[in-house]
């Protein structure tokens, strides 16, 4: 970052202060995909370190890891049988210290992703604790004693059978929100929030600078387990999560260990209304620091499509809350949802790269720290998986046997499945045109995207308008200025049907963001706008202004620098 900027972000900035994760670019690595270096079609911590110049290149500052510790791998590491130890899929304790002092020593801090609403049936708490109903650990989890009958329907994000699962050991049912090899860990225990805080201190003592605590708004429940009136269902984050004593343990959690390591911590999914989101992420309240709400991933139904109206609203919307208060995460796609282009741009050929490179320049041109999720870079693509014996993901066959019991239309379900299906999001990186897209030297654990032979870093590496280079250009432009970290957000025409514009402005810079969201040039009117510079990232060679009146080439995604002010 430019000094000079940041003086007048700090003065600019009233409430919260200046911090490294909000001024960070933020890349998300699947590490079983991400590159497989000892033939055994998994991606690899030696793969990652491998990459490391790649992952400089690019610019980002931050990498967060979805999980690799031992696990049996029901929902591909969401379900921890240990906490402190490295699946030898991913490699060794030394290769994890290897690969965070290369990251380390390029400036790119790491977000260890934190599972702890629930472990794995292989856990040794959960072995003990379906022992017997006198086991110490027995209170690790949450039970319902068969001789009180059957405990009160609770549903399951996975599982088609509900989140109670008899277990006949001891004639009792546990809870699991997940899977039923994914119990729920009871936060109500202080015995259990010990050992978790111990499990964080161990890796913050390693030196990860940050966690991702996963589906942590679920840790925290009514363990009457009453039953609930007609309707809940319809508010499954509300009645199933974010009861109040969550936010006496994120303090605790705080204090144990985010303040004396001085981390930061997100928290995945951030409840129901701006108000949830805020009592978990506000400075003051000294509990997590950035929220990663989901509105923006529920744009998107069964289809390719949506409405820019919605788009629009959910992000002016979540701005406008969080403009004086809190900080956001800003991301469109992860490893639990299909492609960025396939999903909210255009994969057809013509348009695959310029409406990537247009997603691309929203992304790093809003308030909150942008994620990107590796192959983003490049425009990767959803893969075609129309039958459900291809597929391999828990909550895929989940849904597939829910639809099926339902009397869905199973051609209809496959037909979602395939645009909607977070494997799509899981496919190999395409490093480069040769077998299996340079990621491992045998077939993959999943298949490559076909189009890898024109879709893949060596390529675009070579093409200055890549959508790769477009990626580097925008991060830097990010780095280079505050205004585009901490300046306010303002949207301009907001009902125009095909183009999304606003402006950035901290102090006396201004930036304005143009960005058409159709397949067609389109003119908009900005009257409040004078002063137009020349752009300073375009992904088209022209820029067509008359007067007040700009027009945008299809999925034209341009900034400028204003000098109205
Ligand atoms: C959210 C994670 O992102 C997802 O991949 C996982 O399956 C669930 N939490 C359960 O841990
Ligand atoms: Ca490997």
């Amino acid at each position: 970052m430019k000094d000079n900027n940041y003086i007048h972000a700090q003065s600019g900035l009233e409430k919260d202060a200046r911090a490294w994760w909000k001024e960070g670019v933020l890349y998300q690595i699947y590490p079983q995909s991400f590159k497989d270096t000892n033939g055994d079609g998994y991606g690899d911590f030696k793969g990652v370190i491998e990459k490391l110049d790649y992952l400089e290149s690019l610019g980002i500052t931050m990498v967060w890891m979805n999980p690799f510790f031992g696990s049996p791998l029901v929902d591909n590491g969401y379900d921890v049988s240990d906490y402190t130890s490295i699946h030898p899929r991913y490699g060794t304790m030394e290769d994890f210290d290897a690969m965070l002092e290369g990251l380390h020593s390029r400036g790119i801090k790491f977000v260890l992703d934190v599972v702890v609403n629930h472990s794995s049936i292989e856990h040794v708490w959960f072995q003990q604790s379906r022992s017997s109903r006198d086991n110490i650990y027995r209170d690790y989890y949450h039970w319902w004693p068969a001789e009180k009958g059957t405990p009160p329907f609770r549903d399951s994000i996975f599982d088609p059978e509900g989140a109670w699962q008899f277990d006949e050991k001891t004639n009792a049912y546990y809870l699991h929100y997940f899977a039923k090899e994914q119990p729920d860990l009871n936060w109500e225990n202080p015995k259990v929030r010990a050992e978790i805080y111990e499990i964080m201190k161990f890796w913050a003592q390693k030196g990860v600078d940050g966690f991702r605590m996963d589906a942590f708004q679920y840790a925290s429940k009514d363990t009457t387990f009453p039953e609930w009136p007609k309707g809940h269902e319809k508010e499954y984050d509300k009645w199933y999560g974010m009861r109040p004593q969550l936010h006496d343990y994120l303090k605790e959690m705080y204090k144990e260990v985010i303040e004396p390591y001085q981390l930061f911590a997100v928290a995945e999914g951030s409840g129901t209304t701006f108000q949830d989101a805020h009592d978990l992420v506000d400075a003051e309240r000294n509990e997590l620091q950035v929220a990663y709400h989901f509105d923006c991933r529920d744009i998107v139904k069964d289809v390719p499509s949506y409405q820019l109206s919605d788009f629009k609203a959910v992000f002016s919307k979540w701005d406008d809350s969080f403009k004086d208060k809190g900080w956001l995460a800003i991301y469109l796609s992860n490893h639990d949802v299909s492609r960025l282009v396939s999903r909210y741009g255009n994969s057809a050929p013509a348009f695959r790269s310029l409406s990537t490179q247009m997603l691309n320049t929203f992304l790093l041109s809003m308030r909150g720290t942008p994620y990107t999720y590796y192959g983003d870079e490049l425009g990767m693509t959803n893969i075609d998986m129309p039958t459900i014996e291809e597929y391999v993901d828990v909550s895929a066959i989940g849904d597939y046997h829910r639809a099926k019991a339902a009397g869905e239309d199973m051609t209809e379900f496959m037909k979602k499945l395939n645009f909607n299906s977070r494997e799509n999001g899981r496919t190999p990186m395409q490093w480069d045109a040769t077998v299996n897209a340079g990621f491992s030297s045998v077939k993959p654990w999943k298949k490559v995207n076909e189009n890898y032979l024109e879709i893949n870093v060596e390529a675009q590496e070579k093409d200055p308008k890549s959508v790769l280079n477009h990626f580097r250009k925008m991060v830097q432009l990010r780095k280079d200025h505050a205004v585009l970290v901490y300046g306010d957000y303002q949207i301009l025409d907001e009902a125009h049907p095909d183009i999304y514009a606003y402006t950035r402005t901290l102090k006396d810079k201004q930036f304005l963001v143009l960005l058409n969201f159709s397949d067609t040039e389109s003119t908009i009117t900005l009257p409040q706008v004078v002063g137009i510079l020349k752009p300073l990232i375009n992904n088209y060679d022209a820029f067509e202004i008359i007067e007040d009146r700009i027009t945008l080439q299809a999925y034209q995604a341009t900034i400028c620098e204003l000098t109205n002010l």
